[in-house]
C-alpha cells in the first residue's frame, strides 16, 4: 500500500519537497500544512500553521501519517518531532534538544569547541563595558549575532564599526548577551546531511546567495538563489568537511539518548587553501537549497527520509543524478523590508520540458483570491531549471522567469555567478 505523507511548512522548500514525495514511488498521497498555492496544485493543503505543534500532531493522527516531514526549524525546536514520536509517527527532523544546534548560536559553538570541529572565534558578550576593546580584538569586518531564532536577520556582517558597536549594545540590552565573531574568508557552500544513528550522508553541495543585490551587496534575505552542484565544494573539500566537521558531529549525536534524525544544514565557508569551517548549523533543509538539491536525487526520496526518521538510514542510502539545477527567486517589492503583498501573478507558470531539460515553478510566498493567484509573501516564487549542465540550467531557469509577471516583483540576474 502506498504511504501517506504530510510536509509541515509552506515555503518554496516544502513545494520542492512535496514534488519529490509524490515523485517517489512508495508515496500514495501528499499533504501539505500550511502550503501555498504550488502546493494546493498538486496535493492537499490544510489551513494549520507551522508552528503550532498539537495542530500538527492532530492532523498527522487524523490523516493516518505514515511519515511527517518537518520544513521549518521552529516547530522542531518546539518540539514536533518528540511529539510525533511520542504517538508513534516517524518524524523525518530532530527532537528539539538537537534542533538547539539552530535554536541556539551559542549552544552550536560550545558543541563545536568542545568537538574540535574548525568555526570562527568568538566573544560572548554580556556586558556594556569595555566593548570597545572586544571590538577591536578582530575585524573589520565585524560580525554579530544575535542568540535568538530570528530568520537570518539576527546577523550583522559590517565594515562599520559604529552599526557593530550600536548592533551589540542594542542586542545585549534585549537578549542580555551577544555573540561577535571572527570574520571568516572565503566562499560559502551548503552541505544537506541526511543522518541518523545508523549513518549519514551528505547531499550534492550548493550555493545560496543571501544578499538582495547582485554582486553580493545589500541586505541579508533568506535566499535569493541557489544552484548545485557547486564547484568550490570540490571531492577533496567534501571528504575534509566530512572527516573534520559531519563525522565528530555525527558521532557525538548518536551517542546522546534521543539520537539526531534529519537533516543537519552544514553552512560552510571554504577557504583558498580549500580548507572548510562552519559559519552555522541548521536542523532542516535549507530554502532555496531543497530546490535544488531534491531533484538530483534520483532514488525514492519518501523512503530516503522515511528511513532516517526510523533511524535506519544505512540500509536505504540514496543515489544521484549527474544533473545540475539552478533556481531564481522572485521577490515581492519591499524584501527583505516588509514586502507588497496581495498582488496579482500572472504569465505562464506552466512546467516546460524539451531535450535540454526541464524547467518549473516552486511557489513560496504565493495563494488565492478569488480563483487568481496572488503574492502572500516576501520570496513569492522561484523558477528552476534541471539540465545536464549548469549553463543549461541557469538558461531554463531565468526563460521561465521571465513568463512570469509580478508588479513591482525583484531578482537577481547573477545567480551562478561564482560557478559560470
Ligand atoms: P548565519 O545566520 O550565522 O548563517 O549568518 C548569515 C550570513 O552571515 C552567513 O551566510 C555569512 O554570509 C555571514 N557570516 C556569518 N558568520 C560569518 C563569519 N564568521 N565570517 C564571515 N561571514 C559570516
Ligand atoms: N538558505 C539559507 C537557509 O535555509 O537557512
Amino acid at each position: 500500500m502506498g504511504r501517506t505523507v504530510l510536509v509541515v511548512g509552506g515555503g518554496g522548500r516544502e513545494h520542492a519537497l512535496a514534488i519529490g514525495l509524490l515523485e517517489s514511488e512508495s508515496v500514495d498521497a501528499v499533504h501539505v500544512a500550511p502550503g501555498n498555492a504550488g502546493t494546493a496544485n498538486i496535493a492537499v493543503n490544510h489551513n494549520v500553521s507551522a508552528s503550532d505543534v498539537s495542530s500538527q500532531v492532530e492532523l498527522a493522527q487524523s490523516l493516518g501519517a505514515d511519515l511527517v516531514v518537518v520544513g521549518p526549524e521552529v516547530p522542531l525546536v518546539g518540539g514536533l518531532s518528540d511529539a510525533l514520536r511520542a504517538v508513534g509517527i516517524p518524524s523525518f527532523g530532530p527532537h528539539a534538544d538537537g534542533a538547539m544546534l539552530e535554536g541556539s548560536k551559542d549552544f552550536a559553538k560550545q558543541m563545536m569547541l568542545k568537538l574540535n570541529i574548525p568555526t570562527a572565534g568568538v566573544q560572548h558578550l554580556t556586558s556594556q563595558t569595555n566593548l570597545d576593546a572586544a571590538v577591536d580584538h578582530w575585524g573589520p569586518p565585524w560580525v554579530v549575532k544575535r542568540d535568538v531564532l530570528a530568520g537570518g536577520k539576527g546577523v550583522v556582517v559590517t565594515e562599520d564599526r559604529g552599526e557593530a558597536l550600536d548592533f551589540i549594545r542594542t542586542s545585549i540590552e534585549s537578549d542580555g548577551m551577544v555573540l561577535l565573531e571572527e570574520f571568516l574568508v572565503g566562499e560559502e557552500a551548503s552541505m544537506l546531511v541526511m543522518m541518523d544513528e545508523s549513518g549519514f550522508v551528505a547531499l550534492p553541495c550548493s550555493q545560496d546567495h543571501k544578499r538582495v543585490g547582485e554582486g553580493d551587496v545589500g541586505l541579508n534575505t533568506g535566499g535569493m538563489g541557489a544552484y548545485a552542484p557547486a564547484p568550490v565544494a570540490t571531492e577533496a573539500v567534501r571528504e575534509r568537511a566530512i572527516s573534520e566537521i559531519v563525522e565528530p558531529m555525527h558521532a557525538h549525536l548518536s551517542s546522546l539518548e534521543t539520537p539526531y534524525r534529519g537533516c543537519l544544514y552544514v553552512g560552510l565557508m571554504i577557504d583558498d587553501e580549500g580548507a572548510p569551517s562552519v559559519v552555522e548549523y541548521n536542523v532542516r533543509f535549507g530554502d532555496p537549497e531543497t530546490q535544488v538539491t531534491v531533484p538530483l536525487i534520483s532514488s525514492d526520496l519518501c523512503e530516503l527520509l522515511l528511513a532516517v526518521a526510523e533511524g535506519r538510514l544505512s540500509e536505504s542510502m540514496p543515489t544521484f543524478s549527474s544533473n545540475h539545477a539552478m533556481t531564481v527567486v522572485l521577490a515581492a517589492e519591499g524584501y527583505p523590508g516588509p514586502p507588497v503583498k496581495g498582488r496579482y501573478i500572472t504569465g505562464d507558470l506552466s512546467d516546460y520540458t524539451d531535450s535540454v531539460g526541464r524547467a518549473f515553478i516552486h511557489h513560496a510566498g504565493t495563494g488565492t483570491s478569488e480563483g487568481d493567484l496572488i503574492s502572500t509573501g516576501g520570496r513569492v516564487l522561484a523558477a528552476t531549471g534541471i539540465a545536464s549542465s549548469l549553463s543549461e540550467a541557469r538558461e531554463l531557469a531565468y526563460q521561465k522567469l521571465s513568463e512570469v509577471e509580478l508588479e513591482g516583483a525583484h531578482f537577481r540576474r547573477d545567480i551562478g555567478h561564482r560557478a559560470l
